[in-house]
C-alpha cells in the first residue's frame, strides 16, 4: 500500500447526497492508508449520515455548524480550512458546487471552502438530469477552469433513483487515487495578483494555462555569512526582499518554486521549497542538489570573498595584537551554473548590484558570466534599494538595454517573471 497519505490532513465536506454513506467508507480507506480525516457534515448531509458515525471513523468529532461557540474557540473555521492539506467534498452536491463557483458562504461548508488556502478536491454526486443541467455545467466549467478546482467523477451508472447516465459518485478508493495524485501537486491555490511576499500568503489560481505551469524555477535570495569565526561573519546588505517576491511571482505564475537563500529576516511564500544556507560554497551546493531547473534566477548577493582559515575557536583580544585576515575567492555561483553545459536551465538570469557605472558593470557581467539577461540595480546608499521596498531595474541582455521605472519590488518581481515566462516559452 502507499504511504503517500501517511501523516496528511485532510478536511472532507460530506454533502447531502444518498451517496454520503460512501463518505463514510472513504473516512476508513484514508485512515487506514494513514491520513488524519477532519469531517464537515452539511446540515443536509447530516439527513444521510449521522454525525456519531463520522465522528467514530474521523476519530475526531465533527463539525456541522458555523455559529458553534464551542467549535470555533477550539477550531476557528478559518484555522480549520487552513490546517489541512487537502480539502476534499465527497459527495459534492449540486448545491455545494453552485455555492463555490458562487463564493457563497452561509453555512460551515461554504465558508470552509471560500476560505481555504489550499487546493480542493470534488467528489460530485447527483441525478443525471441535475449533473447535465447548464447551471450545474456551467459551475464545474467555472471551478475546474477557471478557479483550479480539482474533479474525480462523476461516473456512468445506475442511480438510486432509477435514472442512468453521469452523475453516480466515484469510487472510494478512485478517490483516494485522486486524492493522492493531487497531493502529489501544489497545495497552495494562487491568487490573482500578489500579497506581499514577506507578509505571508501569496498564491492564487492553480491552472494548466499559467504562464509557467510544469515549469521548475530556482531562484537563490539574500546575502551569505562568510564566518571569520564561530561568532563573527562577513555580510552584506541584501534584505532577500526582491529574490523572495519574484520566488513568490513565480509560484502564482504556476511553478514550482525553489528558493536557495541566505539570512534573511522574511517569511518564505507558502508553497515554495526553501532551502536555507549560510555560506556562498553552501549556496552553490544547494543550487546543484535542486537542478535540474527549467530557469535559474540567481538574485543571491553572493558574497565574492571568505575569509581564508577562518578560525574554529573564537578569535581572542590579547598579546597577538589586532589580527589580520586573508581573503579568498568563493565560487561564482551564477557563472558555474550559466556555462554547466550538461544541466544549464534553459534561462539563467543574474542580478548586477552596482554603486556605480550599473549598465556598463551589467553589460560586462553578462558577457563574462554566460548568462542570458542580468537584471541591474543601483545600491548606492541614496537609492534606498538595499533593504529597501522599491526598485528600478535595467534589464541587459544580447539584444541591449532596457530601463524600467521605479516600482515597488512585488511589481517588479510580477513584471520580471512574466518577461522570464515569455523568454522560456520562446526557447522551449
Ligand atoms: C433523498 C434525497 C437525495 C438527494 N440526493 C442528492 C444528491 O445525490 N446530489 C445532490 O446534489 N443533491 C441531492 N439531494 C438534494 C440535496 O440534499 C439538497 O440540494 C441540499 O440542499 C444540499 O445541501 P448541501 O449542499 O448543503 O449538502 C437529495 C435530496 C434528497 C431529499
Amino acid at each position: 500500500m502507499s504511504t503517500t497519505l501517511v501523516g496528511k490532513r485532510i478536511l472532507l465536506i460530506i454533502g447531502g447526497g444518498i451517496a454520503a454513506y460512501k463518505g463514510l467508507e472513504l473516512i476508513r480507506r484514508l485512515r487506514e492508508r494513514g491520513a488524519d480525516v477532519r469531517a464537515i457534515l452539511t446540515k443536509a448531509g447530516e439527513a444521510f449520515v449521522t454525525p456519531l458515525s463520522v465522528s467514530a471513523l474521523t476519530g475526531d468529532k465533527v463539525y456541522t455548524d458555523l455559529f458553534s461557540l464551542t467549535d470555533e474557540a477550539e477550531m476557528g473555521h478559518i484555522e480549520m480550512s487552513r490546517d489541512a492539506d487537502l480539502l476534499v467534498v465527497a459527495p459534492a452536491t449540486a448545491d455545494l458546487l453552485a455555492k463555490m463557483a458562487q463564493g457563497l458562504a452561509n453555512d460551515l461548508a461554504s465558508t470552509t471552502l471560500l476560505a481555504t488556502d489550499k487546493r480542493v478536491l470534488v467528489a460530485p454526486a447527483m441525478n443525471v438530469r441535475m449533473w447535465l443541467h447548464p447551471a450545474t455545467q456551467r459551475n464545474i466549467a467555472q471551478l475546474r477552469d477557471e478557479d483550479g478546482v480539482l474533479f474525480v467523477g462523476p461516473n456512468d451508472g445506475e442511480m438510486a433513483c432509477g435514472e442512468y447516465g453521469p452523475g453516480r459518485l466515484a469510487e472510494p478508493l478512485e478517490i483516494v487515487a485522486a486524492i493522492e495524485k493531487a497531493l502529489a501537486g501544489p497545495t497552495f491555490i494562487p491568487l490573482p495578483g500578489s500579497v506581499r511576499a514577506d507578509t505571508r500568503l501569496l498564491p492564487a489560481k492553480i491552472g494548466k494555462d499559467l504562464p509557467l505551469a510544469g515549469k521548475h524555477v530556482l531562484v537563490t535570495a539574500g546575502p551569505t555569512h562568510e564566518p571569520i569565526d564561530p561568532v563573527r561573519y562577513i555580510a552584506n546588505r541584501s534584505s532577500g526582499k526582491q529574490g523572495y517576491a519574484i520566488a513568490a511571482a513565480a509560484l502564482a505564475a504556476g511553478a514550482r518554486v525553489t528558493l536557495v537563500s541566505g539570512p534573511v529576516s522574511l517569511l518564505p511564500p507558502p508553497g515554495v521549497n526553501l532551502v536555507p544556507v549560510e555560506t556562498a560554497r553552501e549556496m552553490l551546493e544547494a543550487v546543484r542538489t535542486a537542478m535540474p531547473a527549467d530557469i535559474g534566477i540567481f538574485a543571491a548577493a553572493v558574497a565574492d570573498w571568505r575569509v581564508a582559515d577562518a578560525g574554529a575557536q573564537k578569535i581572542k583580544k590579547g598579546a597577538e595584537g589586532t589580527p589580520s585576515f586573508s581573503l579568498v575567492e568563493n565560487p561564482d555561483i551564477l557563472a558555474t551554473i550559466a556555462q554547466d553545459k550538461a544541466r544549464r536551465p534553459s534561462l539563467v538570469v543574474g542580478f548586477a548590484a552596482e554603486t556605480e557605472h550599473v549598465v556598463e558593470h551589467a553589460k560586462a557581467k553578462l558577457a563574462r558570466k554566460g548568462c542570458d539577461l542580468i537584471v541591474a540595480n543601483d545600491v548606492s546608499p541614496e537609492s534606498g534599494v538595499m533593504g529597501g521596498d522599491r526598485n528600478r531595474v535595467h534589464l541587459v541582455s544580447a539584444s541591449g538595454v532596457e530601463t524600467w521605472p521605479d516600482m515597488d519590488k512585488d511589481a517588479v518581481a510580477r513584471a520580471l517573471v512574466a518577461r522570464f515566462g515569455e523568454m522560456a516559452n520562446a526557447t522551449a
